[in-house]
């Protein structure tokens, strides 16, 4: 990256095939995965930006929260390049990383963020919201006591008998069913009401498949993605009944209307002058749509689809002001499984 506001490459290697087959991350795979891609993508990004190592300033790598196995990987690969090079690390929060992937494409498309911004992360891991200042600090206002998002999405999925990742799957089903066909309730948050809770849904879900009897064409769902891991979206269309489809929407449909009304509620308590929608999540089609219509008050931001999963131009991003500030890391930053970025 270039200015902290030019990608010149950005290269992601995806695992979600080697994942796919097990119905969700296995960490020893990933950390196997992140060795075998890690020269070879470094490679293709340094000859796709046209850069040598004599152009760095600094090299950028995720210290956490992640699966540590994997982290390692980055961690000690970009230290390697920075030793050998004299040049500067600098540690970045995967979280700071989706929330500067927004902040970046704003201020590309010439409509930067004001703040105080409202961001929600919502991916596999997370569904936190933070209240960002000028200054880049941040201030944790809620938090998921269970499941993140993107986890409730994948493991409904996986219950109704589709691949993974559940997201986008659920997302493309979604349209074809009726979001009110299943009447799921929002969840009633003891204190902090701007903490989520989704394993009550996912239960839901659960109680909703036992009661229709829908084992049956669970399985058979089931056989088609042993057979073939990466069926076409028509395969799992047909395979879909309309019941099928319609606990898919209101499934959907429900979470969004969480994520929603936390949003509002919290862009309201912090007088929020721009909302930030980011993380795997905010990939979802329907959240993009109803958060147009939901009258938050205030410009709700989302990152485009290619920044919105994991990459590592967002980690370059969310690097450039420590780089500004000369805010680097020492050679003993450590990979780390639990990593906040704000209390
Ligand atoms: O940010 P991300 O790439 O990785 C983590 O940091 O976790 O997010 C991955 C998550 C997965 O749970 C995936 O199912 C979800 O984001 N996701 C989606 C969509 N695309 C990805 N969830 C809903 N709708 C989508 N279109
Ligand atoms: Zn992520």
């Amino acid at each position: 990256m270039k200015d902290g506001l030019q990608v010149l490459s950005s290269v992601v290697a995806s695992q979600l095939i080697t994942h796919g087959k097990y119905g969700g991350v296995v960490p020893e795979l990933a950390s196997r995965e992140h060795l075998r891609a890690i020269v070879p993508v470094i490679r293709e990004a340094m000859a796709h930006a046209q850069c040598g190592w004599r152009d760095l300033a600094a090299v950028a790598a995720t210290e956490g929260p992640g699966l540590v196995g994997s982290l390692l990987v980055g961690l000690t690969y970009a230290k390697s390049i920075c030793f050998t090079h004299g040049l500067p690390l600098i540690g970045v929060n995967h979280i700071e990383g989706h929330i500067h992937a927004v902040i970046m494409e704003a201020r590309q498309e010439g409509n930067p963020v004001s703040f105080p911004a409202l961001a929600l992360v919502a991916s596999g891991g997370h569904t936190h919201l933070f209240e960002v200042s000028e200054r880049m600090t941040y201030r944790l206002l809620g938090r998921t006591r269970d499941d993140a998002a993107g986890e409730a999405f994948d493991k409904v999925a996986k219950l109704l008998g589709y691949g993974y990742p559940g997201g986008p799957i659920i997302d493309k089903l979604a349209p074809l069913g009726d979001p009110k066909g299943v009447p799921f309730t929002l969840a009633k948050m003891k204190g902090n009401p701007l903490d989520f809770s989704f394993s009550g849904l996912k239960t839901a879900v659960l109680r909703h498949v036992e009661h229709a009897g829908m084992e049956r064409e669970i399985a058979g769902r089931r056989e088609i993605y042993a057979a073939n891991p990466t069926p076409s979206f028509d395969e799992i269309v047909s395979a879909t009944p309309q019941s099928t489809r319609d606990l898919v929407a209101s499934f959907q449909h429900t979470v969004i209307r969480e994520l929603l009304k936390r949003v509002r509620d919290a862009a309201i308590e912090i007088g929020a002058e721009s909302v930030i929608i980011s993380g795997g999540v905010a990939c979802n089609s329907g959240l993009r749509a109803a958060s147009a219509a939901a009258q938050i008050g205030c410009p709700v931001y989302f990152p485009t689809p290619a920044l919105s999963t994991d990459n590592a131009a967002m980690i370059a991003a969310a690097a450039f002001p420590k780089l500004e500030r000369r805010e680097f890391s020492s050679w003993d930053l450590k990979a780390k499984a639990n990593l906040t970025l704000a209390v």
